[in-house]
């Protein structure tokens, strides 16, 4: 069937606001009780019956993984009502599942939407990603820079001491190399537990964060949804995939990628208009999480499009049981 309907993002924005809400809404009871599993399946249970009301024909691009490993929301999933636009989803119902397990900062439910076939549709694989926020030259930094040369060549651009620079970096041992680069250039080191789609829109609003740059391998869908969130913020992104063994190859081949070294910019991973949403699950530098009372959950959602560059934040209170 040929799809013709516009893709009218300021319309269906606030239908994507629903669906991270409806989501973060769901696993509120499972924050800090040490199951990731069920907060996980609760968020994606309320996020897929909410995307199915909105008026789109939308088909999942990035989700909860391959058909066979995933019963909802999978890869090629199509979702929504089928009267709409045609459009592509990229969504993670828990970013940070042991996050919200444990009750630590930053878990989010996180959604995309644009229009079909402008979402670069990534493997489950890890990416090496690169970012920064607004306001710097193009390409000043670079993938194929060490780490050392990206501090020195964004603290000479904004006309500063290498030490004067914040960079935020997964904690993982496999960072363990670029954290003692990092480290001897001077530069500050913001160590996260998890959640780089955080990481990475910290870059945007480096006055409030405190985070100028993000570094490192994470997964590649969510390089994804960070790479959607700064297009609507306004920074600068690159991911390289990258790939431990044949099966990783095979996934990326069968997602239609044939050049296994290239290095996306923000723009190749989302080459048209795209609009982000994304609900506070635990307390984060971004978001208030979700706020139990005995009738009401409040939650906070940031609902942002590329076309305008307009970033909204919405605070919904809503009486349980009702
Ligand atoms: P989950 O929510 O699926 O647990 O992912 C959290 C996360 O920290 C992502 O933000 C990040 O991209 C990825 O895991 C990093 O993977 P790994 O834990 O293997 O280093």
């Amino acid at each position: 069937m040929q799809h013709t309907v516009d893709f009218n993002d300021r319309m269906l924005s606030l239908g994507l606001a629903r669906v991270s809400e409806a989501a973060a809404m769901a696993s509120a009871d499972l924050v800090g009780r040490g199951d990731e599993k069920a907060a996980d399946q609760a968020a994606v249970n309320a996020m897929r019956e909410q995307l199915n009301k909105l008026d789109i024909a939308g088909v999942v691009v990035i989700g909860e993984g391959e058909r066979d490993e995933a019963p909802m929301l999978y890869i090629g999933e199509e979702v929504g009502t089928g009267s709409g636009p045609a459009v592509d989803i990229a969504l993670d119902p828990l970013e940070g599942t042991t996050l919200t397990a444990k009750d630590m900062p930053n878990a989010l439910t996180v959604i995309a939407m644009a229009p079909r076939g402008t979402l670069l549709h990534a493997p489950d694989v890890y990416m090496d990603k690169l970012a920064i926020g607004p306001g710097y030259p193009t390409d000043v930094v670079s993938l194929d820079m060490t780490p050392a040369e990206r501090v020195n060549a964004l603290a000479a651009a904004r006309g500063c001491a290498p030490s004067a620079i914040t960079v935020c970096v997964l904690e993982r041992p496999r960072h363990q190399d670029m954290i003692d680069e990092l480290r001897g250039t001077g530069a500050a080191i913001r160590l996260i537990t998890d959640g780089d789609v955080a990481g990475v829109i910290h870059c945007a609003e480096a006055h409030l964060t405190g985070i100028d740059m993000y570094m490192g391998s994470g997964g590649a869908p969510e390089g994804v949804l960070a790479a959607s969130a700064l297009k609507c913020m306004g920074g600068q992104m690159w991911g390289r995939l990258l790939f431990r063994n044949d099966d990783e190859r095979g996934r990326a081949t069968k997602a239609g990628i044939t050049d296994f070294d290239k290095i996306y910019t923000r723009d190749e991973m989302v080459t048209n208009d795209v609009i982000f949403a994304a609900t506070g699950v635990t307390d984060g530098s971004i978001l208030q999480g979700i706020k139990r009372e005995p009738t009401h959950l409040t939650t906070e959602t940031i609902l942002m499009r590329s076309k305008t560059g307009s970033v909204r934040r919405m605070i919904y209170r809503n009486p349980i049981n009702r």
